[in-house]
Order: structure tokens, then C-alpha cells, then sequence
């Protein structure tokens, strides 16, 4: 495939070292004459290991070349990979002025060209970037998105010192298609590629994007702050570190990643509360670990505002506990929407079969009692009877048996999911409204 590649700095250089590696002839644009100079004499403008070698291969083969012509890199490719510059401004926003002035380059070069063109931005940005950029490249062409040309966002996953190998090995390729034709192009220009190729709706492929850079960011500075404890303490953090990740049930894994209520229950806030506390007492500063209660309970709060804002006065609950198949309502955060809503005036109703006052024993009854006084007035013996009395009915845990709500619901009355019980979007047509999809 003939590709013209913007940008030759890490990434644009890795790409199109790596592509015309792989048999495709790639044309590399850049506004630096220097950087355009030393591709073409097969010189890597940045240092890399490995992709020197690809360079010079590439030129001597005549599948690389590189010019500071945008129009005619264009009009001689059927797909441009972006992979200009996204730095910061000072106030910690995106500076975009390059993807944009690549985007009305494109759309003036478009308008001399027959034929459909690929615009895939490698570059990170923001959800929405993509769909600017299109509007851009419509308004300087006069051409129609998905007619004339196509957009994606198909950001990249290399780290530089391992740049080449993790070209070629990336987790996923993700492309993020405005149609059909733009997903068949790029899953034919990375057939190459060892690793699962996946299309997914084109913001979503903006904020993959952030959702791993973020969560690496954090790993390092969750394993930082628990070294200096660690070191405050005594203890070899690497000792601690070595074993947490070989737990691929709960530590290195899926679980607890996917958005949904907040955490509760009688360890985990009990838990990251001592821990808070212990910093403080080796004067450690561990923002972090020590946000983390609050993060919580503005996800609370969250519930909480939507359920003001909807000024309806009678809600639902459909579970108490802090999870499904537990009768423990121990630091529920539910428990506290309820405390809330009942000391606004709010009527509220509430279902959960493993709740049964009558066997409740210990903590767990002192707790809801303390919580919620006069509880057994608000409890009612079926999912029927709380949608009968409510207006919004909030699920919040992930019994099966709560699906029944999502059918039975009438017409007027919103289910408030806070668990994704149902595998849907928010849909405020159907009713349905997620916590936060
Ligand atoms: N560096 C990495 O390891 C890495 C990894 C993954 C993603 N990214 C993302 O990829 C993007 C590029 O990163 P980078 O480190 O390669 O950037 P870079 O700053 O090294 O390179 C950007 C290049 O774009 C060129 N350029 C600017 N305007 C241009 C134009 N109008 N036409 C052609 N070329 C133009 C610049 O001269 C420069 O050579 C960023 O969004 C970054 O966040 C970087």
C-alpha cells in the first residue's frame, strides 16, 4: 500500500521504518528540511534501536522517501497516518494547532484529488479531535466525509527505547473508523501486525487511549507512594510487590476495572482509611492512596445529585447490600444515598432478598439500624412492589434477579443503573439511564 506518513518524529520515523519493513512504500512529510533529509539518505532523525537498519533498507529498497510537500505525499498515497506533535500548553490543555494545520493540508491537497483517501490520526488526542479534524479537511476541500474520504483514529501504542519491537507487538491495533471502507483500508495496511485488531466507535478509540496512558501513570504512582510506606515502615517494598503481582485474580487482572457504583463493604474503605491514616503518621506524603475516600464518595455524591436533579420524590432500590449474594450492608455506599435522600423528604422503597431483618445479627444490624432508622418501613417483600411506589428505580447491585426491573418497568418510570446490569447505553427514551455509560 503507498501511505504518506506527517510527522517524523518518534513516532512518524518508527512507523515508517516498520511499514516499509513490511512491503508498503511510504512517502514521510515533515515541515523540518533536516528531518526530511536524513530519511532520505536512510538516517533515523531520532535515536531508536533498530529502526536505522528498516531506514536504510526502506531507501534502498525505493520504498521510503520523504519531502516537506504535503500535496504531492497526498496525491501519491491512498492513506495518511498522522503522527504529528500533541504537546501541552501551559495551562495543561492540548495543543492541537499541529493536527489541525496537517488536516487543512490534506483538505487543499483533496481537492485535486480523484480517488477515496484514509486520514488515520496516530497522534493522542482528546475525544471529539477526529471529528474536528474531518470538519476541517471537509471545509478546506469542499470533499465529503466517507464519499471522498474517510477519517480514524488509530492511536499508538510504542514506548520509545523498545519502539520497534513494540510496533510490531503492540497489546491491539485499534482503529476507530468513520466507515466501512476506512476500517478495510487500515486492517489491510496492518495485516502485518501480530495482535488482535480491533474497530471500535471513534471516541472510544480517543479515550482507549488515555484510559492506558492514565492507568500507567497511576501503576507507577500507586508502586511509588506503597515503596516510600514501605520504606517509612521498614519493610522491602519489593518484597510486597513481588507477590501482589502474581494475584491475576484481583491484582493484574480484569477485575475491578470496569465502571460501575462505588467500593464499600467492611474492608476495602476501613482498609484505605488506615493506610491514610498511617502515612500521615510517617509523614509520608501518598496523595494517591490518600484520595482515593474521596474519589469515592464523589461518585456517591454523583448518585445523589442525579437523583435531586430529577425532583422526583419516590425512588426505588433494588438491592442494600453492598454486593449481590451478601447481606452485609456494612459502609454500603447505597446505604448512604438512602440516609440522604430519606433526610431530604424523599419516599423510598427498597427490595433486597438477602436482607432479612429478622436474622441480622451483630455489626451488620447495629450498622443499619444506626443508618437507617425505622428501616422496616421502607423494606417491601418484591421487585413488584417497589416499582408500584417509585418513580426511579436505581439498581444497585448486580443480582440477577434485578434484570426483571429493566423489563417491567412502565412507561414514565426511569431505572437508575448503577452496576450496568443491562449491557446498554444510557437511553433516556427507553427509560434507562447509567451511572456512568
Ligand atoms: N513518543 C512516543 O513514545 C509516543 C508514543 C505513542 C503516542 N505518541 C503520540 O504521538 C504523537 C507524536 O509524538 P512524537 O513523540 O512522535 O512527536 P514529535 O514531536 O517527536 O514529532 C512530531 C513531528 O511532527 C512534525 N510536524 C509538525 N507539524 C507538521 C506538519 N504540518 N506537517 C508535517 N510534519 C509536521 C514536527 O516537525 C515533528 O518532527 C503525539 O501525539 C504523542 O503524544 C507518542
Amino acid at each position: 500500500m503507498k501511505i504518506s506518513i506527517f510527522g517524523l518524529g518518534y513516532v512518524g520515523t518508527v512507523s515508517a521504518a516498520c511499514l516499509t519493513g513490511y512491503g508498503h512504500t511510504v512517502i514521510g512529510v515533515d515541515t523540518n528540511q533536516l528531518k526530511v533529509n536524513s530519511i532520505c539518505k536512510g538516517e533515523s532523525p531520532v535515536v531508536e534501536p533498530g529502526v536505522s537498519d528498516l531506514l536504510r533498507q526502506g531507501v534502498a529498497g525505493k520504498r521510503l522517501s520523504a519531502t516537506t510537500d504535503p500535496h504531492a505525499a497526498v496525491l501519491e498515497s491512498v492513506c495518511s497516518l498522522l503522527c504529528v506533535g500533541t504537546p501541552s500548553r501551559s495551562n495543561g490543555s492540548l495543543n492541537l494547532d499541529q493536527v489541525f494545520a496537517v488536516g487543512r493540508q490534506i483538505g487543499r491537497a483533496l481537492k485535486d484529488k480523484n480517488g477515496f483517501h484514509v486520514v488515520a490520526l496516530r497522534s493522542t488526542v482528546l475525544p471529539g479531535t477526529v471529528e474536528r479534524l474531518a470538519l476541517i479537511i471537509e471545509e478546506t476541500s469542499g470533499r465529503k466525509l466517507n464519499v471522498d474520504f474517510g477519517v480514524a483514529s488509530n492511536p499508538e501504542f510504542l514506548r520509545e527505547g523498545t519502539a520497534v519491537p513494540d510496533f510490531e507487538h503492540p497489546p491491539f491495533t485499534i482503529v476507530g473508523p468513520s466507515d466501512s471502507r476506512v476500517e478495510a483500508v487500515l486492517r489491510e495496511l496492518y495485516a502485518p501486525v501480530s495482535a488482535p485488531f480491533i474497530s471500535m466507535d471513534i471516541r472510544a478509540a480517543e479515550l482507549l487511549k488515555y484510559a492506558c496512558n492514565v492507568f500507567h501513570a497511576l501503576k507507577v504512582a500507586f508502586a511509588n507512594e506503597m515503596g516510600a510506606i514501605g520504606k517509612g515502615l521498614g519493610v522491602d517494598s519489593h518484597e510486597v510487590m513481588k507477590v501482589f503481582v502474581q494475584d491475576s485474580k484481583l491484582n493484574i487482572s480484569p477485575y475491578y476495572l470496569m465502571p460501575g457504583f462505588a467500593f464499600g463493604g467492611s474492608c476495602l474503605p476501613k482498609d484505605v482509611r488506615a493506610l491514610s491514616y498511617q502515612t500521615k503518621q510517617l509523614d509520608v506524603a501518598a496523595p494517591v492512596i490518600s484520595s482515593l475516600m474521596e474519589s469515592n464518595d464523589r461518585h456517591v455524591q454523583r448518585v445523589v445529585d442525579w437523583l435531586l436533579e430529577r425532583g422526583k420524590k419516590r425512588i426505588g432500590v433494588l438491592g442494600l447490600s453492598f454486593k449481590s449474594d451478601t447481606d452485609d450492608m456494612r459502609e454500603s455506599p447505597i446505604v448512604r444515598v438512602i440516609e440522604t435522600l430519606l433526610g431530604k423528604g424523599y419516599e423510598v422503597s427498597i427490595y433486597d432478598s438477602n436482607v432479612n431483618l429478622s436474622r441480622l445479627i451483630g455489626a451488620n444490624k447495629r450498622y443499619i439500624e444506626q443508618e437507617i432508622p425505622h428501616i422496616s418501613s421502607h423494606l417491601k417483600n418484591s421487585i413488584e412492589e417497589v416499582l408500584d411506589c417509585s418513580d426511579i428505580v436505581l439498581i444497585a447491585n448486580r443480582s440477577a434477579e434485578f434484570r426483571k426491573a429493566l423489563e417491567a418497568a412502565r412507561p414514565g418510570q426511569v431505572v437508575f443503573d448503577l452496576v450496568r446490569l443491562a449491557p446498554i447505553r444510557s437511553n433516556e427514551e427507553k427509560g434507562y439511564e447509567g451511572l456512568c455509560w
